[in-house]
């Protein structure tokens, strides 16, 4: 019998409640979510009971969470595999640098690491060709002009040691840093997920980078200053139905509810797809398979550590 586990994180708020609310409208689905605020997971209890819906704290921004919740999805499993894995949370910070109690940048830790970490953990609970999904993001890339029309300029990889501290380009401003940064986090996630499509076995998970295209309204800006929050929330709704690579939460959340229950599943590994589920190019510095292979080194050696 196939498995109905599956497992989102970042379901508290914007594309991942989108997607929660999905998964759950089967009623054989099982979903385990990892929040960061308990009280914001309230909103998730109104979608469904605890015989369904298994709420366990997560703060991917601390090594120490991460590994204690992998624990627990692994106790909570109880022999049963995963059907898929969203890894969706994340965050945009721009003001100044903030380091982790782990000692990374936390945009890094919290968009990257942590899910990099929960992956090697979850590995053996996942079943074969399960799809794993990354939520990856347009601003990775420097040709994408909706990105570059919010000020981002692409990822910057500047070896893994450097990124995983936020050392990217000290000479920028900080809002450029901080975007920089995110921007960073997410072609880490890109180059990762091609990694671990080049070190999978045929009977391992399907790694997918998502692109939910560009959202406004959820909560990413909580960040930013009051007067783009405002824009983010009230004015860009409306103004980016114009833009090309625009999305709502709503509709990319059902577009990745389809690639995760395999409905939209095109059935293949290290691929990159978009909102339209239409698998599309990566930037250029994402193929670099050196980049790659030392990402995954480096997560490999987190990970061994803990
Ligand atoms: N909105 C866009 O235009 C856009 C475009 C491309 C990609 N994305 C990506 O889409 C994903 C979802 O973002 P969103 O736009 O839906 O924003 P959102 O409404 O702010 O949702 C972010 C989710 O991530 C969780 N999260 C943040 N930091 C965390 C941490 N340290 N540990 C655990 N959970 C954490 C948040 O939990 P709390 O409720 O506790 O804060 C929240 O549930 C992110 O990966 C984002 O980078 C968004």
């Amino acid at each position: 019998m196939s498995s109905s586990h599956h497992l989102v994180t970042g379901a508290t708020s914007g594309i991942g409640l989108e997607l929660a609310g999905r998964l759950l409208a089967d009623p054989t689905c099982r979903l385990v979510v990892g929040a960061r605020r308990p009280e914001a997971a309230a909103v998730l209890r109104a979608l469904a009971g605890p015989e369904r819906l298994t709420i366990l704290p997560l703060d991917l921004a601390s090594l120490a969470s991460t590994t204690t919740f992998a624990e627990l999805v692994e106790r909570h499993l109880a022999g049963d595999k995963l059907a898929s894995f969203a890894a969706n949370a994340g965050l945009q910070i721009t003001g100044p640098c903030r380091l982790t109690a782990d000692g990374y940048e936390e945009t890094f830790q919290a968009n990257f690491l942590g899910h990099a970490v929960l992956i090697e953990r979850l590995l053996p609970h996942l079943a074969p060709g399960a799809p794993v999904i990354l939520t990856a993001s347009g601003t990775h890339d420097p040709a994408i002009r909706a990105a570059r029309m919010f000020g981002f300029r692409g990822g910057l990889f500047v070896g893994a040691d450097r990124v995983a501290k936020g050392d990217l380009d000290p000479a920028a401003s900080v809002k450029q840093q901080g975007m920089d940064r995110y921007a960073t986090s997410k072609l880490c996630v890109i180059l990762h997920v091609y990694a671990l499509a080049r070190r999978a076995t045929a009977d391992g998970p399907h790694f997918i980078a998502f692109d939910p295209g560009l959202m406004p309204g959820t909560g990413l800006a909580r960040e930013r200053s009051g007067l783009e929050r405002w824009a983010w929330s009230n004015v860009l709704p409306v103004v980016a139905r114009a833009l090309p690579g625009t999305s709502t939460a709503q509709a990319s959340g059902a577009a990745y509810a389809e690639l995760l229950t395999g409905r939209a599943f095109p059935g293949g590994t290290g691929l990159h797809i978009d909102f339209t589920l239409a698998e599309v190019p990566s930037s250029h510095d994402s193929r670099c398979e050196d980049w790659q292979d030392e990402l995954l080194r480096f997560v490999e050696r987190v990970a061994l550590e803990r």
